[in-house]
């Protein structure tokens, strides 16, 4: 598949906290319905609105998983995996607003290149950082 398909949830997604499977559903499901809205001659407008909500959701589900790395000593206990984690999101974050930054000044961003970019980014952080920290938080959950 090319990346700028549609994504479909697999369980090899599941990180095995509830909390981060429930929100991460969320935006496979947002990403697909900006897939199924966006066309090549889609307006600034919608690609700005469709950015603004995904980046939104983004930031308030980087929180989440941020807060549970603090409250279970994530970033104590796993300094580098914390720390490449968290570079991740903000890397993300300062696409998503570059993007934006782009889209306000007129220049536009094509469909496939936006969906190739989020879609890759959100499937290869689940399966390579989100499920390390998923097994973190789950074998600390298992012996409580
Ligand atoms: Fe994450």
């Amino acid at each position: 598949m090319t990346n700028a398909e549609l994504l479909v949830w697999s369980d090899s997604f599941v990180t095995g906290v509830a909390e981060i499977d429930e929100q991460h559903r969320i935006l496979v499901n947002t990403l697909n319905e900006a897939n199924s809205k966006l066309t090549d001659t889609s307006s600034i407008e919608l690609l700005e609105q469709i950015t603004r909500d995904l980046l939104s959701y983004a930031l308030y589900h980087f929180e989440t998983e941020e807060d549970l790395m603090q409250n279970y000593d994530y970033v104590g206990e796993k300094s580098d995996e914390s720390g490449t984690h968290l570079e991740q999101h903000r890397a993300f974050s300062a696409k998503v607003v570059a993007v934006r930054d782009g889209l306000k000044s007129g220049s536009r961003i094509s469909r496939d290149d936006l969906l190739s970019f989020l879609n890759g980014w959100l499937v290869n952080h689940i399966l390579n950082t989100d499920k390390k920290l998923g097994a973190f938080i789950s074998a600390k959950r298992g012996a409580a």
